[in-house]
């Protein structure tokens, strides 16, 4: 641009060249980039400030929410009126965002008509400026037929700064730019609305919505363009919003997704902050302005101010004989003579300089070929200063969001609207380029909000209507998730009901109750090495325990773990026990034991009707087992024969335990009132020492067995009875297989058609109904239906059932997890989802997150409930009013979800107020729960 001057002034006389005399004189008024990168750095911690509780009131730039959560995402509908005022013109409109159509610019069709407000007014009484405002309203209707027979929803783009409570309200903090009507700052401008709509009468008027202007530009590129989470204004005055993330708006409540702030950034400097660049032009411009030392960017920045600056510019260089041969014209001296409209016209590309002269010449002055381009550059100079302090305030803005989102590069959309920016030729290329270099890691792209405020006005009403209806929806859909406490005291009912039942020695049973033939818990004397051994879900553990060491100590040593192939979960029984049967080899080998013949103890973490310690026949497979030739078998013998088959080790199979057992054995080592063992991982189960009187299956075998025993063995079960009334009342661990709840229909009430999906797509239809609603190997499954139901209505992932959505086992118990983890604005939800190839929004991530929260809760609750009718049955065989008794607990979903064993510990108490229950997290795992049973045994049978 600086071309056109050179060679212009080249040829004009080989005088000074005119812009360098300008530039000299308007140093100040060019910023370099590191000035601008100063003041952008400023402005990051201006909006900080502005945004934290404490400081806010403090801040000049005032940050202010505006309760628009979300951009469009293209299926928002409705018909609304819109009233546009505080722009270049006051407009009303009729905005029809249609239904189906979907994304795009034919999705809206507009009607606007605009009314001129006499200058009077924007400085008289507020009533009279909302009166004007609703009466053009009511011509508006009747200009456009619109029937006033039912409420009419409208959208107030009003675009001043607003202290806003909700959508509906807000406070006019103070006017600026040239409105300054009487008695409406600190009132809520809605309630000044309705007030003049009733007054004029006729209408019957809904505001459902009150939007600054540069949130409506966003929301109107936005509609478009879903990267666009700018707005941004350069008109008569100027300002931007932005997307940021709820927890750092300290006046909103919640944390949670995001909310649009106005930054109102016009106020930027009123505190100081650009004293540094401020000039004594923009000290005039602003001491003769409505509101002195407010709006001090804007007033160095906007529409309402560039001309008045040009020509205080102008007027000071003609006085100080620098332009004009020192003669200055009364026009020039007149307040408001150059307007914006003309820095535009003097800077048009072709005819910039013959329309300066023009323009100067109406100004009763007679410029010279040199004055005209000194005035030209005056005007570049102020035009260009703006367009660079704006680029300043985006790239913070820019940044911050970069920052927000913990992103090294960020694509984003800037919506813009405004009269400067649309009608100066070079305003806009400029403020792309400098936007580029101050922020090269952002790849913006700026769109011209085509329908601008008025258009974005109806789009966050529709906007907040589509939010409004799918919170219903998403709430109406977790609501059977979401279990009262009559519902939770009737399932602890049920659970108690059941146990009883399972107790008695006629089948079959929901819950099973078997007999684990563990009389003890340890007491602390056990003593000697044992190998444990272990088959869980996906793998089998072998383990060294030396028990003359404390147990923490030898599940870190000694300590090997096998993968478990699917095929081989799956396969023949045969070819299970083989397999476990080379990885207790391989064990051996390891440990250079093969030769020693080592008792041992096996957790087998199944249903199994034991008639000893160390005899367990399997009664059916759970959880992801189904390998053919086992159920119906003993699996001690089954391992007994594998290792026979092997040939090359031999090992004393003590007991076999399940892991309810063995985890209630561990902590009951550490802890001797431990008489409650619970498994919260792949599977659910709870075992705990029941009172061998109440166990009626054991009783009427043990009656069987001492009617045919013999003489000696009578003597036997005499010493032993007598033993055990020593320790006290008699009792045996029971492991109540509480999963199988409501296998006999007693669950249909809770059980929703997402967990009915589960259960048909399990491996046992039908079975393990409890445990398909609680446990880590069915809780993503469960939160899958859900996701796959909501998608199918349109209310996630913008309705796309995806392949990934439709495969069975995506979401592992891990994700879940760290999904509910997420104390980082959702940035880990999306960053899961993304790993799971789920491309989702801000929106969908909420809403992924609040249907983990609901199945894990209801989960939780569900254990939590079971777990009271246990300890409740303990209190009252026990005869106590009150009773305290830690829980021994295990399972990956207990230990690494971050909020069941709150949930499940809260629930426990609320529903068991007679029971103080603790939770002992197992240290050793149920694998030395093995060895310690196994001790166990050893003992009795040495006594
Ligand atoms: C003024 C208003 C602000 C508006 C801007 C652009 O700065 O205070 O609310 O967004 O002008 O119209
Ligand atoms: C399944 C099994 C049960 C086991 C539980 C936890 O419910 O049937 O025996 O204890 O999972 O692993």
């Amino acid at each position: 641009m600086f071309a056109v001057h050179l060679v212009s002034s080249f040829f004009s006389k080989l005088q000074e060249d005119p812009t360098k005399k300008v530039d000299r004189f308007l140093y100040t008024m060019h910023l370099h980039d590191d000035q601008l990168s100063d003041i952008s750095a400023c402005f990051q911690a201006e909006m900080k400030k502005g945004l934290s509780a404490e400081s806010n009131a403090a801040a000049a730039v005032k940050m202010l929410p505006t309760h628009v959560h979300s951009t469009p995402d293209g299926s928002e509908k409705g018909q609304f009126l819109v009233l546009d005022l505080g722009g270049s013109k006051f407009k009303v409109l009729q905005v029809k965002v249609r239904e189906g159509t979907g994304i795009g610019r034919g999705g809206v069709d507009i009607e606007e008509k605009i009314y001129p407000i006499p200058e009077e007014l924007l400085t008289g009484s507020g009533k009279e400026l909302f009166d004007h405002v609703s009466e053009s309203l009511k011509d508006f209707l009747h200009d456009k037929n619109i029937s006033v027979e039912n409420k009419l929803p409208l959208a107030f783009t009003f675009s001043f700064p607003c202290e806003q409570s909700t959508l509906n309200q807000g406070l006019l903090l103070h006017w600026s730019k040239n409105f300054r009507a009487r008695g409406v700052q600190g009132k809520d401008v809605v309630q000044a609305l309705r007030g003049a709509v009733d007054r004029t009468g006729g209408m019957d008027v809904e505001v459902l919505a009150l939007v600054n202007d540069t949130v409506a530009t966003m929301m109107t590129c936005g509609f478009d363009d879903r990267y666009c989470e700018v707005g941004l204004i350069v008109g008569s005055g100027t300002s931007a919003c932005y997307m940021e993330e709820l927890r750092h708006i300290d006046l909103v409540e919640g944390d949670e997704g995001r909310m649009c702030v106005n930054t109102e950034w016009g106020a930027f400097g009123d505190d100081g902050a650009l004293n540094d660049y401020i000039t004594e032009f923009d000290r005039e411009v602003d001491a003769a302005s409505n509101n002195p030392g407010k709006q001090i960017l804007e007033k160095m920045v906007s529409g309402m101010y560039l001309g008045e600056l040009v020509r205080l510019v102008v007027l000071k260089m003609a006085k100080l004989g620098l332009l004009f041969e020192g003669s200055v014209s009364d026009a020039l001296r007149t307040k408001g003579k150059i307007t914006t409209a003309h820095v535009a016209a003097m800077e048009e590309y072709k005819n910039g300089l013959k329309n300066t002269r023009n323009i100067l010449v109406d100004l009763d002055l007679s410029p010279t070929p040199d004055d005209c381009i000194a005035v030209q550059h005056v005007s570049t100079t102020v035009s260009f200063r703006s367009s660079n302090l704006v680029a300043a305030g985006l790239a913070a803005i820019l940044t911050r969001i970069r920052q927000n989102r913990h992103l090294r590069t960020l694509r984003i959309t800037v919506g813009v609207d405004g009269t400067v920016y649309k009608t100066h030729p070079r305003y806009a290329n400029r403020l792309h380029k400098v936007v580029q270099r101050l922020v090269p890691d952002c790849h913006v792209r700026f769109v011209l909000s085509d329908g601008g405020s008025s258009k974005g006005a109806a789009l966050v009403t529709a906007v907040a209507e589509r939010l409004a209806s799918q919170r219903q929806q998403v709430d109406e859909t977790l609501s059977p998730l979401r279990l009262s406490r009559e519902k939770l005291l009737l399932v602890k009912k049920r659970m108690r009901g059941a146990l009883e039942a399972g107790l008695k020695s006629k089948g079959p049973f929901a819950v099973k109750m078997l007999p684990s033939y563990v009389y003890q818990t340890p007491d602390g004397t056990e003593h000697g090495k044992y190998l444990a051994l272990g088959l869980g879900r996906t793998n089998f553990r072998a383990l060294l325990v030396d028990l003359n060491k404390g147990l923490q100590q030898n599940s870190r040593l000694n300590h090997k773990i096998y993968p478990i192939p699917v095929e081989i979960t799956q396969g023949s029984g045969e070819e299970l026990f083989d397999h476990i049967a080379q990885c207790v080899g391989d064990f051996l080998d390891y440990m250079g034991m093969k030769g020693a013949r080592l008792p041992a103890g096996f957790t087998f973490s199944f249903p199994c009707k034991q008639t000893g310690i160390d005899t367990g026949t399997l009664v059916s497979w759970t959880k992801g087992f189904k390998a053919t030739d086992c159920e119906g078998h003993d699996v001690v013998s089954m391992l007994r024969e594998a290792i026979k088959r092997r040939n090359d080790f031999d090992l004393d199979i003590v007991s076999v335990v399940n892991d309810a057992v063995g985890t209630m054995m561990s902590c009951a080592y550490e802890d001797p009132q431990c008489e409650i063992g619970l498994i919260v991982g792949t599977g659910t189960n709870v075992c705990y020492m029941e009172e061998l009187k109440n166990i009626e299956k054991v009783e009427q075998e043990k009656g069987k067995e001492e009617r045919e025993g013999e003489e000696e063995k009578q003597d036997d079960g005499a010493e032993r009875q007598k033993k055990e009334e020593d320790a006290g009342i008699p009792k045996m661990c029971i492991n109540t297989e509480w999963g199988g709840l409501g296998d006999d229909g007693s669950l249909d009430d809770i059980i929703t058609h997402y967990d009915m999906e589960v259960d048909q797509n399990s491996l046992n239809p039908g079975k393990q109904r409890f445990e398909k609603l609680i446990s880590g190997m069915y809780l993503g499954e469960v939160v899958r239906q859900v996701l796959l139901d909501l998608t199918s209505r349109g209310l996630l992932f913008r309705g796309q059932v995806t392949e990934t959505l439709k495969t069975p086992g995506i979401f592992q118990t891990k994700y879940l997890s760290q999904i509910e983890s997420d104390r980082l604005a959702l940035l880990q939800v999306r960053s899961v989802l993304q790993q799971l190839g789920l491309d989702s929004t801000c929106d969908d991530s909420i809403i992924v997150k609040e249907v983990c929260g609901a199945v894990s809760h209801r989960a939780a609750q569900l254990c939590g409930a079971g777990l009271a009718a246990v300890v409740d049955k303990i209190r009252e065989n026990r005869g106590l009013d009150h009773l305290d008794i830690p829980v021994g607990v295990a399972g990956s979903l207990y230990k690494l979800h971050p909020h069941f064993s709150g949930f499940l510990q809260e629930t426990v108490k609320m529903l068991a107020l007679q029971c103080n229950v603790t939770f002992l997290p197992s240290e050793g795992g149920s694998g030395t729960g093995a060895a310690l049973t196994a001790a166990v045994a050893r003992k009795t049978l040495e006594m």
